[in-house]
Formats: C-alpha cells, sequence, structure tokens
C-alpha cells in the first residue's frame, strides 16, 4: 500500500478502537451542542486527539484541517479528518457511523480512508491507484438512468434555509428512483457509492471532513462527484452530486430547476 495511504490507515484504525471503546456505554458519553443539533461529545474529541497523534508524528509539517480543532499548520500539504462523522447516530447507539481521512496537496486529493469500524470496513482510495475496500477493488454501480435507481442524501438538520427547496428535490428524487436512503453518515453514503451499493448521492451544506475522502473513493472508483451546477465548487459551497457519470449527469438535470440565486452550485 501507498506509504502515505498506509499512515492515515492507522490513524483511522486507532480513532476507530476509541469509538468501539465508547459505544459500549454510549450512555455514559459527556455531549455538548456546538449549535441548535450540532452535537460534540468526549469521543470526538479523543478520536481526534487520536489521529492527529499519528498524522503529527509522521508528518509534522503537514497542516490538518479537523472538525473538532479546525486548523492546524500550514504548508501545501493538509490533511482533512472528520473523526466521527455520525454523531448523532453514534450518540443513540445506531450502528452507522465512520471516520473519514484525507490528504490535499496544493488542492489536488491524494489519499482518502473512511473507516466503519463496526462492520470492519476500510474504504481506502490513493490518487491514480484506484479505490478498494479492505482488499477488494471498487467500481461504481453501471446504471444507466434513475430508473430503479437507489440513491443516498442527507437531510437538512441544522441549517435549515434550504428545506423547502431541499424537499422539492427529495420529491423529484422520489419519484425518479426507486428509493432514497438517509443513513446519517455522509463519508460512508460516499463510500457506498464507491462500492456500487448506491447509485447516487447527494447532500447540501456539507462540510470538507464530511466529504474529502468519500470524494477521492468515488472518482478512482470511477465516478463522478461535482457541486449542484456539474462544477468542482463543492469544497467551496459543501454542495455535493455524485454517482456514475450518467446517474450523475440525470442527477443534476433533476436537480437543475431548484437552484436559485442563493442555491447556484
Ligand atoms: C454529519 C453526517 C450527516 C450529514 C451531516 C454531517 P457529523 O456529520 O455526515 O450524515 O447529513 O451534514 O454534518 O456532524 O456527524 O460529523
Ligand atoms: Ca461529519
Ligand atoms: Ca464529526
Amino acid at each position: 500500500m501507498n506509504p502515505t495511504l498506509n499512515i492515515a490507515v492507522r490513524a483511522a484504525r486507532s480513532a476507530g478502537k476509541v469509538l468501539l471503546r465508547y459505544y459500549e456505554r454510549v450512555d455514559q458519553i459527556q455531549v455538548q451542542s456546538k449549535s441548535r443539533n450540532d452535537f460534540v461529545s468526549e469521543v470526538d474529541r479523543a478520536a481526534e486527539t487520536a489521529i492527529v497523534q499519528e498524522l503529527r508524528a509522521k508528518f509534522p509539517h503537514h497542516g490538518i484541517l479537523a472538525e473538532e480543532g479546525g486548523a492546524l499548520g500550514g504548508g501545501d500539504f493538509q490533511w482533512i479528518v472528520d473523526p466521527l462523522d455520525g454523531t448523532t447516530n453514534y450518540l443513540h447507539g445506531f450502528p452507522q457511523f465512520s471516520i473519514s481521512i484525507a490528504l490535499r496537496h496544493r488542492g489536488q486529493l491524494e489519499c482518502g480512508v473512511v473507516y466503519d469500524p463496526l462492520r470492519e470496513e476500510l474504504f481506502t482510495a490513493a490518487r491514480g491507484q484506484g479505490a478498494h475496500l479492505n482488499d477488494r477493488r471498487l467500481r461504481v454501480a453501471g446504471r444507466p438512468s434513475l430508473e430503479g435507481a437507489l440513491i443516498g442524501t442527507g437531510f437538512p438538520f441544522r441549517d435549515q434555509r434550504h428545506i423547502d427547496t431541499y424537499l422539492g428535490m427529495f420529491k423529484a428524487m422520489t419519484l425518479a428512483t426507486a428509493g432514497l436512503r438517509r443513513p446519517g453518515s455522509a463519508a460512508l453514503d460516499l463510500a457506498y457509492v464507491a462500492a456500487g451499493r448506491t447509485d447516487g448521492f447527494w447532500e447540501l451544506g456539507l462540510s470538507p471532513w464530511d466529504f474529502a475522502a468519500g470524494a477521492l473513493l468515488i472518482s478512482e472508483a470511477g465516478g463522478t462527484v461535482s457541486d449542484l451546477a456539474g462544477g468542482s465548487r463543492y469544497f467551496e459551497t459543501g454542495n455535493l452530486v455524485a454517482g456514475n457519470i450518467r446517474v450523475h449527469q440525470a442527477m443534476l438535470e433533476l436537480l437543475r430547476p431548484f437552484l436559485s440565486g442563493t442555491l447556484g452550485a
């Protein structure tokens, strides 16, 4: 395995141990509210510390952008870390959450890991070297259109400015496909597109740590990721559409009527 990716995997596995340890006594975890419907717990912090320690030890000159600690250091290399993606699920004992770690070099994603410690599913990607689930090479699903498609999404639960627009999108997507899923960990949702478990995914208002690793997984598995307008500004807008090239195109067309001045890309 690519040596940099190997370190990211080690960091993800050590955070995975933290998540599993606390998961046995989830009712005793100390939780704080960052803002409405936005929680952080001692587990998020402990998992992030484990990851940052691992990355810092090997790459002392790399920058880190981590959800709880914010931006540390600078330079051309930046690790983008979500120590627990799916905190709400986790705190309810709902078994769908992950760890997401990606490395970006001058704006280009170099490697990414999404790890589901409960199922021991390790999704990895390195630029130009494909995407894998454990040892198996991944390829996005081959579905030619939205007909019969299973599409992942995320409901807006913090920032609800676009809730009505989202509900319109949700209705249109429901009518055009075999069904939608809202599992609750965007990083895993993207990994599932890479693995062909879902045909596509869209969500509004994500943060870089939610999707950096997942976006590379999808492109290395032969899929396409864009913002709502089909462009590459999703790191700026936080709005993502993903799928194989045909499903992705069909999703963009379906979503286009909902775009506006305030939700343009
Ligand atoms: C959240 C999850 C969720 C998505 C939210 C994210 P968190 O991350 O990925 O699926 O809908 O937008 O913020 O807060 O659990 O790390
Ligand atoms: Ca997240
Ligand atoms: Ca998180």
